[in-house]
């Protein structure tokens, strides 16, 4: 099985007193080791689909495959132990614990799976060196930068080698300097720990790290892109991408160059 995620003919439809179908016969697959974007206007259902993969939401009809496994069909336990051994995510308010080292934060997947302490030790030093870290794993949130709150939170994301890893908005709340090295440290994740990874973002420089984007539109998927060998190339064809797309997304004045 090479397909991590299979989303199929995915339905989804807000109930209340004027029903809103959010997505519409959405359906894609992403494999072992790719790094995949989803962009499109606000309001056109990114995050709705970002909640049904990570299974805070159901779909209403469809169906949504992690590693061939149907999570939406467990039950309670079963489904939080799913979450937690499988994915990793990643927040644009990084969701860090104040009361908590970095170090403490990062291990936290580690703790809740009863891993030895020597063992997690020895794999939070290693993450910590690989994004660049290790220094600040004593100190606690209020005490480091936006972007080493966020790598922590990549490295708290990544530690238990979870099939999938979701980000939304990784860098929304971050200068471009700080944006660029989380950036880097999710493409280093991605390549060297061969990391799955899908992230929503508005921003195209954040999305030409990606080696693939979706683009959604009015809850259907809209246009696919690939990365060929440059970067730059693909930022330039993401933002014709948008202004095909049109909304919100047409909106490039927050462009960080
Ligand atoms: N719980 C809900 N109940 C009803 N409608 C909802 C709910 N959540 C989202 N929606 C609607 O579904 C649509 C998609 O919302 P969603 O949050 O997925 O958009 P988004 O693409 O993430 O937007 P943004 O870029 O602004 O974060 C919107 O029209 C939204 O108003
Ligand atoms: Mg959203």
């Amino acid at each position: 099985m090479t397909e991590v995620l299979q989303v199929k003919q995915v339905n989804k439809i807000y109930e209340g007193k004027s029903p809103f179908q959010a997505l519409s016969n959405v359906s894609f697959q992403v494999e072992t080791g790719e790094f995949i974007g989803i962009m499109g206007p606000s309001g056109s259902g990114k995050t709705t689909l970002l909640n049904l993969i990570s299974t805070i939401d159901f779909p209403t009809t469809g169906e949504v495959l992690i590693n061939g496994q149907a999570p939406h069909r467990l039950g309670g336990s079963s489904l939080a132990q799913f979450r937690r051994k499988q994915l990793g995510f990643i927040f644009q308010d990084f969701n860090l614990l104040d009361t908590l080292t970095m170090g403490e934060n990062i291990i936290l997947p580690l703790v809740l799976e009863k891993v030895h302490p020597k063992e997690t030790n020895y794999a939070l030093q290693a993450i910590a060196e690989k994004l660049g870290i290790s220094s600040i794993l004593n100190k606690r949130t209020h005490e480091v930068s936006g972007g080493q709150k966020q790598r922590a939170a990549i490295a708290r994301a990544i530690i238990h080698k979870p099939s999938l890893l979701l980000a939304d908005e990784p860098t929304g709340n971050l200068d471009s300097k700080s944006a660029k090295d989380v950036l880097v440290a999710m493409q280093a994740m991605n390549e060297q720990q061969q990391a799955t990874m899908l992230m929503v973002t508005h921003d195209p420089l954040a999305a030409s790290y990606c080696h693939r984007i979706l683009f959604i539109k009015d809850g259907k998927l809209f246009n696919e892109i690939h990365r060929g060998s440059n970067r730059q190339v693909f930022f330039q064809q993401i933002i014709d991408a948008l202004s095909m797309l049109g909304g919100d997304a047409n909106d490039l004045s927050t462009i960080r160059l």
